[in-house]
């Protein structure tokens, strides 16, 4: 008899003004709402059969608590967008530098073309990648991103 195979669970993290899209600045964000967002991100997850949670806050303490928490919950990968906090949070640095849980970083926009204060993220030295610039499209890239690396098909 075949063995039930566990499904890999991963991790969405989205940062503050997040819950705001759709209406925040449609022009660099684009017009997906967040809960389209996860709506087709949770699509995407049962097609690659793995499991998803998701969560949104707007506060840095909560942010790190989650990251923290991970490690018990045995997830495969986490997917963050930590928003403004990807220029200045060295609290969330550090709580991804603590855990053994690869990390792969994303951006709705192109943070490199944007103003000078955006093109340096204090992430990215401790994600495994950073995907920036599609828009929505971006979560769903890391997530195959995440697939791929944990059926080494990269
Ligand atoms: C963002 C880029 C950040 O500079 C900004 O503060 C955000 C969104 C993005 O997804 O493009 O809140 O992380």
């Amino acid at each position: 008899m075949l063995e039930k195979q566990m499904k890999s669970k991963i991790l969405v993290i989205n940062g503050p003004n997040l819950n705001l899209l759709g209406r925040r600045e449609p022009e660099i964000y684009g017009a997906a709402t967040l809960e389209t967002i996860i709506k087709n991100m949770q699509d995407k997850a049962a097609e690659l059969n793995l499991e998803l949670d998701t969560f949104q806050s707007n506060h840095e303490g909560v942010i790190v608590d989650a990251i923290q928490e991970a490690t018990k919950n045995n997830y495969a990968f986490i997917i963050i967008n930590p928003g403004a906090f990807s220029h200045y949070s060295i609290a969330i640095r550090d709580a991804i530098a603590a855990i053994p849980i690869p990390v792969i970083e994303v951006h709705l926009s192109n943070i490199f073309r944007r103003e000078h204060f955006r093109s340096n993220s204090v992430i990215a030295p401790v994600s495994i990648g950073q995907i920036v610039g599609f828009k929505a499209e971006g979560y769903i890239l890391a997530l195959e991103a995440a697939y791929r690396i944990l059926n080494n098909k990269e």
